[in-house]
């Protein structure tokens, strides 16, 4: 039997990248998936490989996303596994961000994951589920360049862990926050060698990761081998986190300075 069988499943910003590889991975192990996203022909082109349901909406809105919920569980029956993953980045100095840019990337990132979980736990209260949100790991350890996004990523955590504190033991609510990861929205970084190459170097696991890498930790979180995990915030970073800035930079000076003396 496979992990997933008689799944009923919903994943936001399922037409591309780390949304498309969890929809993947849970329809290769038995669920019926329902992918809502933006972008309608990405949607479609989801649904069509995966034999899935195709729903176009945008997360910043309320009403369309409750009523895309409410499609997706008439079509498969209900849902019990809700993967709330659409998002959307951007970079500049802090005051040279336009007011509406702050408003967009908060309403996508947090509303939109909020406005998930509101249409989501009544569809799941009855027989229970997993709910998995995507953060980052700028949500925790904030980023230059990223201001707007950072924030709306720690909000991000902090609805995931209220839901679970809220709609336990019926309900698990959790996070995954990934790292850099090689995806449709990180595709620019990884075209200039000079950016990524110092980041190789740094990581401890030594490069960027994959959508796949994320999407199987996601699957392990909606899955029963995660029953007893709830408002766990999981880095999926490569221990991108545990890489200060600093300190570290410079202690790593002091190593390899040791090591050339020994040698
Ligand atoms: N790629 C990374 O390095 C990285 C790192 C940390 C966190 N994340 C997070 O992972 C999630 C997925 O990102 P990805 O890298 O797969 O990006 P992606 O651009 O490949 O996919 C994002 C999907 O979300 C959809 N989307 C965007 N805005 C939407 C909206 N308003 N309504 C509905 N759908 C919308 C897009 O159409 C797209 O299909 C995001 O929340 C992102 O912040 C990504």
């Amino acid at each position: 039997m496979a992990r997933f069988d008689g799944a009923r499943a919903l994943v936001t910003g399922g037409a591309s990248g780390i949304g498309l590889a969890t929809a993947r991975q849970l329809a290769a192990e038995g669920a019926r998936v329902a992918l809502l996203d933006q972008d309608g022909a990405g949607a479609a082109a989801a649904a069509d490989e995966l034999r899935g349901v195709a729903l176009v909406a945008d997360v910043r809105d309320a009403a369309g996303v409750e009523a895309a919920f409410a499609a997706a569980a008439r079509q498969l029956g209900g849902l019990d596994r809700v993967f709330l993953n659409a998002g959307v980045g951007q970079v500049a100095p802090l005051a040279a961000y336009e007011p509406a840019d702050v408003e967009r990337l908060v309403a996508v990132n947090l509303l939109g994951v909020y406005h998930g979980l509101r249409a989501a736990l009544p569809h799941l209260r009855e027989a229970g589920g997993a709910i998995v949100a995507n953060a980052s790991c700028s949500g925790i350890q904030p980023t230059r360049g990223e201001a707007p996004y950072s924030a709306a990523k720690a909000g991000v955590i902090a609805l995931a862990q209220s839901a679970a504190l809220e709609y336990g033991p019926k309900i698990r609510v959790n996070c995954v926050s990934p790292g850099m990861i090689r995806t449709p929205m990180s595709e620019l970084l990884f075209r200039v060698p000079e950016l990524m190459e110092p980041f190789d170097a740094a990581v401890p696991a030594g490069r960027a990761g994959t959508a796949e890498e994320v999407a199987d930790v996601v699957c392990f979180l909606l899955s029963d081998a995660a029953r007893y995990v709830t408002g766990h915030n999981l880095m999926v970073d490569g221990g991108l986190t545990l890489v200060g800035g600093g300190i570290d930079a410079v202690l790593r000076r002091v190593l390899a300075m040791r090591e050339s003396r020994r040698a």
